[in-house]
């Protein structure tokens, strides 16, 4: 595990971050392991998830982060037995009620990428809801995937692109990445910059797969419940030091050149 400085949440200093990222996505892992840990159930692990997803937005309006998405339920934990399931409905549920004015008053805008077929209605009544009376929030586009699958978004947009040009609204030869983009739930998203995942597995587990091709990756040992604002910090500092290339040759060729 690594061992952190004493906290100081409040002390972030953006002016101290030359670089901010526009887009951080957190893979949210862990809760159960937590819990484990403590020989308590899991949903134990998930309730202090969700403590620690307040403080991760927290963070992310503290820094002026202007994007966060979330990981808050994947196509495949449907594998899970139902009553873990259930309960991280009824989690969603709890949180989408306790947080609405709270995220209002800190100016984030809330909106759900992934399936809403397949969720019970009330959740996604819930969801709409959260949606229109954050819809101005101007700090932060809190987007939390929920039944969400990254191949899955990808095959969605691609349909929709077919079904667009058999019916002659699309001409596949001008098919570019941008115009791909637009299909996509998350097209209004820009991509994702920087990907934190806690718990110390290393792997994408199928979220954002398109946002994420050129993302930095950050993976901490620190279980989710667990997870305070200064990691979030930490990851940004940490991002700024690094050297995005994109392909390119990097700034020691462009230095020599
Ligand atoms: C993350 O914690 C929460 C969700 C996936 C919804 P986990 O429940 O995956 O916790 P671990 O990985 O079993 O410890
Ligand atoms: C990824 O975590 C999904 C969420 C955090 C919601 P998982 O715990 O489900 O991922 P795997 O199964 O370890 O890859
Ligand atoms: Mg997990």
């Amino acid at each position: 595990m690594t061992v952190h400085a004493p906290l100081s949440a409040e002390a972030f200093d953006p002016v101290n971050h030359a670089t901010p990222p526009r887009h951080v996505g957190v893979i949210m892992d862990g809760n159960g392991r937590w819990a484990a840990a403590r020989g308590l159930p899991r949903v134990v692990g998930h309730k202090h998830g969700v403590e620690a997803l307040r403080r991760c937005v927290e963070a992310a309006v503290q820094s002026r982060t202007p994007y966060l998405t979330l990981y808050g339920f994947s196509t495949e934990n449907w594998r899970r037995p139902r009553a873990e399931v259930d309960d991280l409905f009824s989690l969603a549920r709890r949180y989408l009620k306790s947080d609405l004015t709270r995220l209002k008053e800190q100016g984030v805008r809330v909106r759900m990428a992934g399936e809403r077929d397949g969720l019970a209605r009330d959740i996604v009544e819930l969801v709409e809801h959260a949606e229109h009376e954050t819809a101005d929030g101007a700090h932060l586009t809190l987007t939390i995937a929920f039944n969400y699958g990254g191949r899955y978004e990808i095959a969605k947009a691609a349909a929709q692109i077919a079904r667009a040009s058999a019916e002659g609204r699309l001409n596949p030869e001008t098919l570019s990445e941008d115009v791909f983009e637009e299909f996509l739930e998350t097209g209004d998203l820009p991509d994702m910059d920087l990907l934190i995942r806690t718990s110390g597995e290393r792997r994408i587990s199928n979220f954002l797969l398109w946002r994420a091709a050129y993302a930095e990756l950050a993976f901490l040992d620190v279980l989710w419940p667990d997870f305070q604002k200064q990691h979030f910090f930490d990851a940004l500092r940490d991002y700024a030091c690094r050297e995005r290339r994109f392909g390119g040759a990097g700034s020691a060729v462009k230095a020599s050149a």
